[in-house]
Formats: C-alpha cells, sequence, structure tokens
C-alpha cells in the first residue's frame, strides 16, 4: 500500500537577475512543476547545471517562498502554513548539501553541531541531546569520540555523513540531497551511497535525490524526474525511464552517461542539435528544448507541450507522446 508523504503542486519561482544592467530580465528558475513522494522511496532529480533543481529544492523545503504553486506534508499545506505549524512541519523534512563542510559551524564541536536543531527546536536537555548525537555518529559510520572534535579534522566524506546525522536528528520523513555526494571520489561517493540506501531501509526514509548525474540517480532512485530549463519534462520509474526515455533531452542525459565529468559535458557530448542552448532569463517560445532537439515538430517552435500521462506512473511534457489529436496537428 502506498502512501502519499509529500504533493508539489503547480510550483513557479521566478528570481531578478543578479547584476546590473536596463536589460534585466527575470529568470524563471522553477515553471510550474508538480510531483508526489510516496513514503519510503527515492525520487531522481536530474538536468543539467542552472536547470532549477536547488530552487526547486529549497521552495519544496519553504526556504524561500514560490510565486504561485504548493507544497503538502502528509495531507498538510506547508507553503502557505502560520508559523506555528511551518515550524512543526519543517522538522518533517532536513536537507543535505555538497559542502557539508561549510554547512558545519566550524566553531562548534561536530557533536554539538549535529545536535544543534534540537536545541533551535527546544528538544531535550543537554544530556539527551548529547546522547542523541552520539547515537547518530554511530548510525552513520562514525564513533562516539569523534563528538568532541572538530569539523575541519575530517575528510570530505566524514563530513558528508556528520551532515547526515545532523539532518537525522530531528527524525525527519524526508531527506532532500541536494549534490550530496557530487564533491565525493569515485571509491568514498559509493560508501556514501550505500550508507544513505542502508539508513533509509533501517528508518523507513523517503528521499529526494538532486544530482545533475544521471549516473548516479538512477543507481539510488524508485522514480527520476528530468529537467530541463525549469521543467520537468519527463517522469517515470527509474528502470523504464532508464530501458527507454520518452523526451528527447531525457535520451540525451543517458547518452551522456558514460562521460567521466558531466558538468563539462558539451551539446555535441549530448548529441544534439547545435542550436542555440535556452537560457531561463530569455526562454524561446514553444518547448524550451525545441532548438536542442533532433525530433522536433512544427508545434514544438509555438506552443509550450502540457506533461502527457503516457503509461502507469509515466508523464512527459513532449509533442512526440502527446494525444493523437495533438500529434496530427504537428504533423500539419
Ligand atoms: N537567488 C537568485 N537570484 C537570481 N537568480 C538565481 C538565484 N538562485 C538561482 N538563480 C538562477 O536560477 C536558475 C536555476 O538555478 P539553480 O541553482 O536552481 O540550478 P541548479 O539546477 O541547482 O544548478 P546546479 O546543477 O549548478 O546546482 C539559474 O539560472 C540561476 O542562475
Ligand atoms: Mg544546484
Amino acid at each position: 500500500m502506498t502512501e502519499t508523504l509529500l504533493t508539489v503542486a503547480g510550483l513557479s519561482k521566478s528570481f531578478r537577475a543578479r547584476g546590473t544592467g536596463l536589460f534585466r530580465r527575470p529568470v524563471r528558475a522553477v515553471s510550474d512543476v508538480s510531483f508526489t513522494l510516496q513514503r519510503g522511496e527515492t525520487l531522481g532529480l536530474v538536468g543539467e547545471s542552472g536547470c532549477g533543481k536547488s530552487t526547486l529544492a529549497r521552495l519544496v523545503l519553504n526556504l524561500i517562498p514560490p510565486d504561485s504553486g504548493h507544497v503538502t506534508i502528509g495531507g498538510d499545506a506547508f507553503t502557505r502554513a502560520g508559523r506555528e505549524a511551518q515550524r512543526r512541519l519543517r522538522r518533517r523534512m532536513q536537507i543535505v548539501f555538497q559542502d557539508a563542510l561549510s554547512s558545519l559551524n566550524p566553531r562548534m564541536t561536530v557533536g554539538v553541531n549535529i545536535a544543534e536543531p534540537l536545541r533551535l527546536q527546544g528538544i531535550g536537555n543537554a544530556a539527551e541531546r548529547r546522547e542523541a548525537a552520539h547515537g547518530l555518529l554511530e548510525r552513520v559510520g562514525l564513533r562516539v569520540q569523534d563528538a568532541e572534535r572538530y569539523p575541519h579534522e575530517f575528510s570530505g566524506g566524514q563530513c558528508q555523513r556528520i551532515a547526515i546525522a545532523r539532518a537525522l536528528i530531528l527524525k525527519p520523513d524526508i531527506v532532500v540531497f541536494d549534490e550530496a555526494v557530487s564533491a565525493l571520489d569515485v571509491s568514498i561517493r559509493a560508501q556514501i551511497l550505500r550508507l544513505v540506501l542502508d539508513l533509509q531501509q533501517q528508518l523507513g526514509l523517503s528521499y529526494i535525490f538532486i544530482s545533475h548525474d544521471l549516473g548516479v540517480v538512477k543507481r539510488v532512485s524508485d522514480r527520476i524526474a528530468v529537467m530541463y530549463l525549469g521543467r520537468i519534462v519527463e517522469i517515470g520509474p527509474a528502470d523504464e525511464l532508464v530501458r527507454g526515455p520518452l523526451h528527447p533531452y531525457a535520451e540525451a542525459l543517458l547518452r551522456a552517461i558514460p562521460i567521466a565529468d558531466p558538468r563539462r559535458m558539451r551539446v555535441r557530448d549530448l548529441g544534439l542539435a547545435e542550436g542555440e542552448a535556452a537560457s531561463p532569463m530569455n526562454p524561446p517560445d514553444g518547448c524550451a528544448f525545441h532548438q536542442r532537439c533532433t525530433r522536433q515538430l512544427a508545434i514544438c517552435a509555438s506552443d509550450i507541450p502540457a506533461v502527457h500521462h503516457v503509461s502507469p506512473g509515466r508523464s512527459t511534457a513532449c509533442f512526440l507522446h502527446a494525444s493523437p489529436a495533438a500529434s496530427r496537428q504537428a504533423a500539419d
């Protein structure tokens, strides 16, 4: 029996462009994004640098307000809830970032860092909080003695374990990993991924796992959402999406998996048309991907494709997979 833990409905967010200048246009970082997260599942979120993954994470965690749309946790409205309700709901969702060391307070011991969310929420006394931090240190593969040391004494992988311990101290239901393993060497990355999956088994956690690297995402995810220029262009079960992607952009990302450093991949590596890459400051009319798409139809340059339900659990925003009527119109 599945239980929907998180519902994200129609989230959009624009920023005023950074810098100065007469022609500064707003940056549409996230456009009309909807998805659900089931209890115990991992939803992978993948897409190129700048496509809006971190902004979406911040919206889901209610760290920034959306322009429109809302988030519901276990049936409770989160986005525009009152302060007390927000505080209570915030406990249920935690985030782990790429740069663990800078997310820890260098002047606090590791034990105090891990226990800090408990103190901020006013939970337990000092001895109870210390006890809880010790328990989590062991759970993430460190030693109780490490509680007395400082963050800079630890390696990148160890810092990521400390950040994970801190994310778990409030016993959340959902953990968002935003590029949490991207900076780690391959062997350390494998260890942290193993830990993340073990913790999910032991604690029944639900994850949103964000990475620009589909190779990593497909190893941990039950379902995958592919983002392009602020929109989810395809979402579906990980194995089906990897075996037979529907959206031409998802296809291109899959072709790029063997590339050693996906951050450096170029249009040519993705096997895309050499069109101008679209920017969130100046999105093209129609489908944001059409200039790079090798299979574009006439309609793609003028209309934005809606998300179509294609088969059980699978949806994509692409006219190639739209209803027969839309495809006919496209061919005319
Ligand atoms: N506070 C902000 N002010 C202005 N623009 C912003 C702000 N935050 C993000 N953006 C812009 O919004 C777009 C999406 O950024 P975001 O960081 O969400 O992408 P991302 O997919 O997480 O990228 P990466 O893979 O590099 O982490 C980018 O064009 C970015 O420059
Ligand atoms: Mg990011």
